[in-house]
């Protein structure tokens, strides 16, 4: 007999910087218990689901998510109570209809997802199998091609650095665990190699380093010579993946402003003009939001012009959400969609869009947020969807390196069934 929920209450926690975020706690009849976090994001997309805040000045800054907890106790959880955690299509289609708003506004997309996690992970359990084998089925053997987030810029560090996140992606590594010590040997060199330059080495948001250096393309270098020192060999072993994330410098005058190093306001045209100059000078194989989240047109041109050497990858954008995505394949407006579960927020949602990224010929890469938590469910949602990428950022930072220590025990779990490859292009092609 299937095993059915027979509680589910939510808490607020905090997430990684401290501010106040969902968890989800489920038991089934069973005796089995678990529970599932929500991220948080900052350099948000226009069009993500809400993420409901008690707007309390009194408490944590209006940030409090009591609305939402509350949301999850009395109204989700005495509708989910009985139910077959395995019918997940039906229990997010469920979770939509109790909100009714498309935005997810009614309920919050923080409670709406932390059941939706829930849920799977419940499923899971029940149905003895790890969850990466429980979403993926027995063909989920591919583990993901970290793109490692080393140095911070934008809004997530308080530098001269106008762009969000120069990655490392170790696309010549034979297994994740050697991938995931490339990356972390380039990071500790990168330390090194900074210090002795006498920039700062405290990290931002995602663990990278946060240096005041003088333009943004001396990031690109340091992280080149970082690459080198820690010997290996810069497009090779490890390519360069960069998350300018240009919503947050995009003004309302229509111009992209590099205004923490000073190079000033630029068009649309121009920017993707420097990011060729770039993928001339540096090893470089991924370009994700690197124009506004409203410039459809720059975004369809940088992929004209760029996509065949490069991987154009949308966040903002898209937000997850199979309706915008579904008009960037029309408009060709990139080659790749960055997946961020509450973006849009419920485990079926997300799928959908992996979906139609899979039908277009897309690659997809999962991606965690800037706030965190300890949950890893996002590791194993990478490998039960096999696209081969994850986002979640650098080598430091609890909440970052748990899922990549999760990544690392399923690669363990899986033995030799264990995939691991890149398949983006080569660096420097043209
Ligand atoms: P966010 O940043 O979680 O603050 O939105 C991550 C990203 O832009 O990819
Ligand atoms: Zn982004």
């Amino acid at each position: 007999m299937s095993s059915r929920i027979s509680s589910l209450f939510a808490q607020e926690i905090l997430d990684s910087r401290g501010n106040p975020t969902v968890r989800v706690h489920l038991t089934l009849d069973s005796g089995d218990r678990v529970s599932a976090s929500v991220p948080s994001g900052a350099s948000t997309g226009e069009n993500e689901a809400v993420e409901l805040r008690d707007g309390d000045k009194s408490r944590y800054g209006g940030k409090g998510v009591r609305k939402a907890v509350a949301n999850v106790d009395d109204i989700i959880a005495p509708r989910l109570i009985g139910l077959d955690p395995t019918k997940q299509a039906e229990i997010d289609a469920l979770l939509l209809a109790l909100d009714g708003t498309p935005n997810k506004a009614k309920l919050g997309a923080n409670a709406i997802l932390g059941v939706s996690m829930a849920v799977a992970r419940a499923a899971a359990l029940a149905s003895k199998l790890p969850l990466y084998a429980y979403l993926g089925g027995p063909g989920a053997t591919r583990l993901p091609v970290p793109m490692m987030n080393i140095l911070n810029g934008g809004k997530h560090a308080d530098n001269s650095v106008d762009f969000q996140e120069f990655m490392v992606m170790p696309i010549g590594a034979p297994t994740f665990a050697e991938a995931l010590r490339y990356g972390a040997e380039t990071f500790h060199a990168l330390a090194k190699i900074l210090a002795k330059q006498g920039y700062a080495t405290s990290v931002g948001d995602e663990g990278g380093f946060a240096p005041n250096l003088k333009s943004n393309e001396e990031a690109c270098e340091v992280i080149v010579k970082a690459i080198e020192a820690a010997g290996f060999k810069p497009g090779k072993d490890i390519a360069i993946a960069l998350d300018p994330a240009a919503s947050s410098f995009f003004t309302e005058k229509g111009t992209y402003n590099l205004a923490k190093s000073g190079q000033g306001a630029k068009s649309s045209d121009e920017m993707i003009a420097l990011y060729g100059h770039w993928l001339d000078a540096y090893p470089i194989v991924s370009i994700e939001d690197g124009l506004d989240e409203n410039d459809w047109a720059g975004f369809a041109k940088q992929t004209a012009v760029q996509g065949h050497r490069i991987q154009i990858v949308g966040d903002d954008i898209f937000v997850t959400n199979p309706v915008f995505v579904r008009r960037g394949i029309a408009a060709k407006a990139a080659n790749a969609v960055l997946i961020k579960l509450n973006q849009i927020g419920t485990v079926s949602e997300t799928i959908q869009t992996i979906g139609l990224c899979r039908e277009a010929g897309w690659r997809y890469v999962i991606s965690h947020r800037s706030g965190e938590t300890e949950d890893t469910f996002m590791a194993d949602f990478a490998v039960a969807m096999g696209g081969g990428q994850i986002k979640t950022g650098s080598a430091s930072r609890s909440e970052r390196i748990a899922k990549y220590n999760r990544l690392l025990e399923i690669e363990n779990e899986l033995g030799s069934a264990a995939v691991f490859r890149s398949s983006l292009p080569a660096p420097g092609a043209r």
